[in-house]
């Protein structure tokens, strides 16, 4: 008899562990369901959230599923909403309208306290700290220096207690306000060049630098003359006036001319000849009013004026 069908057998029939056999071999159960659940939440995530790209654009999810409304400033300053699919950036700028909600409320106090006030409440200070910090380290370090040290030829120091422009809450706050720009005129047209040496030797001598005495003598009849005027802008004494910003020349503390920091007198002396002779047009600083809000000014000025420790 010719057998016709020849049964292979498809296994060597041994059964291990109650129900493991050869080609037997299912997908655990949680690993089933894991892939059902995983395989459901990416139709309803297609459906929720952009997903799919389409030529230049993409799926945004059914519309009114997912939207996130924040409010956004326009350009000219106004507070609109804006509802818009869910992405990211709308998401940050959700937080950060959170967090501006939760600002505001300490800002508005600011705003409504006087600066005394706001010195004294040891909370709100910690605030003033922490948020003038980043404002100072945004807006005003690029020239200030981070810790509000200034910079010699650059931007005044905040931390000592010499003020060009004073140091009161409210000098402080049209400081930041307006802005400054200090103006000393050119004198190389008025004065001979012996009589900018006599005046360089003189404005040493008022802070106590290596001079030639006898000079000085002159330039201190000069400096109180007519002819060059210094003591106009500066001061019978020289020690500036706040109104205007001149320079306190008697302080020790320079600004544009590195006097304290250079070593040779030949040099401290030809820094002063320099200023003299070519006037002073450079410190600006712009006004703010523009660009922050006047309670991020206030904060500011308590700021600058309590916490960079050089209030006065
Ligand atoms: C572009 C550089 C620049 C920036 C940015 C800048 N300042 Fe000034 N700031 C200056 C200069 C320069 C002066 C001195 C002006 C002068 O000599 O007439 C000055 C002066 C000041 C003074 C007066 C100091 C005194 O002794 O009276 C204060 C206060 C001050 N700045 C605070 C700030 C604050 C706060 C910010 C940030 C909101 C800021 N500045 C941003 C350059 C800058
Ligand atoms: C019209 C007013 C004016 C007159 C006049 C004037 N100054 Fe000044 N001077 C200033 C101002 C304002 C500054 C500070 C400029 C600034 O910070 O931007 C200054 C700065 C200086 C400085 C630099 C101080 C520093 O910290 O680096 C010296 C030095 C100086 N003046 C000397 C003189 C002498 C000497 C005369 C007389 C020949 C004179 N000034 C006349 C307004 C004047």
């Amino acid at each position: 008899m010719i057998q016709q069908e020849k049964v292979v057998p498809t296994t060597t029939g041994h059964t291990w562990d109650d129900d493991l056999q050869e080609l037997n071999n299912p997908l655990p159960t949680w690993w089933i369901w894991g892939f059902y659940v995983t395989f459901i939440f990416t139709i309803l995530y297609w459906l929720f959230f952009p997903a799919w790209p389409i030529g230049g654009s993409f799926t945004k999810g059914v519309p009114g599923w997912n939207d996130v409304t924040y409010t956004a400033t326009t350009v000219d300053g106004k507070q609109v909403q804006k509802t818009t699919h869910w992405n990211m950036r709308s998401k940050f700028m959700q937080d950060m309208n959170e967090r501006g909600a939760e600002q505001k409320v300490w800002f508005d106090k600011v705003a409504a306290m006087s600066y005394e006030d706001v010195s004294a409440d040891a909370d709100l200070m910690q605030f003033v700290n922490s948020a003038g910090k980043t404002l100072f380290s945004d807006n005003c370090a690029p020239c200030h220096q981070a810790g509000g040290q200034g910079k010699i030829g650059f931007a005044p120091n905040l931390t000592d207690d010499y003020w060009q422009y004073g140091g009161t809450y409210e000098l402080i706050h049209t400081t930041i306000a307006g802005g400054r720009r200090g103006y000393m005129p050119p004198f190389k047209e008025v004065l001979t060049e012996a009589q900018i040496k006599q005046l360089a030797n003189y404005v040493l001598s008022l802070s106590d630098e290596p001079h030639d005495a006898e000079a000085a003598k002159v330039g201190d009849t000069l400096f109180h003359s007519e002819t060059a005027a210094c003591f106009y802008c500066h001061g019978a004494e020289g020690n500036g006036r706040i109104e205007l910003g001149s320079a306190n020349l008697t302080d020790k503390i320079w600004l544009w001319v590195n006097v304290a920091d250079e070593k040779k007198p030949e040099l401290k002396l030809s820094a002063v000849e320099k200023v003299i002779t070519g006037g002073l047009n450079h410190g600006v600083m712009q006004p703010w009013e523009h660009r922050l809000q006047p309670e991020q000014i206030k904060l500011l000025t308590v700021y600058v004026h309590d916490s960079l420790g050089g209030g006065k």
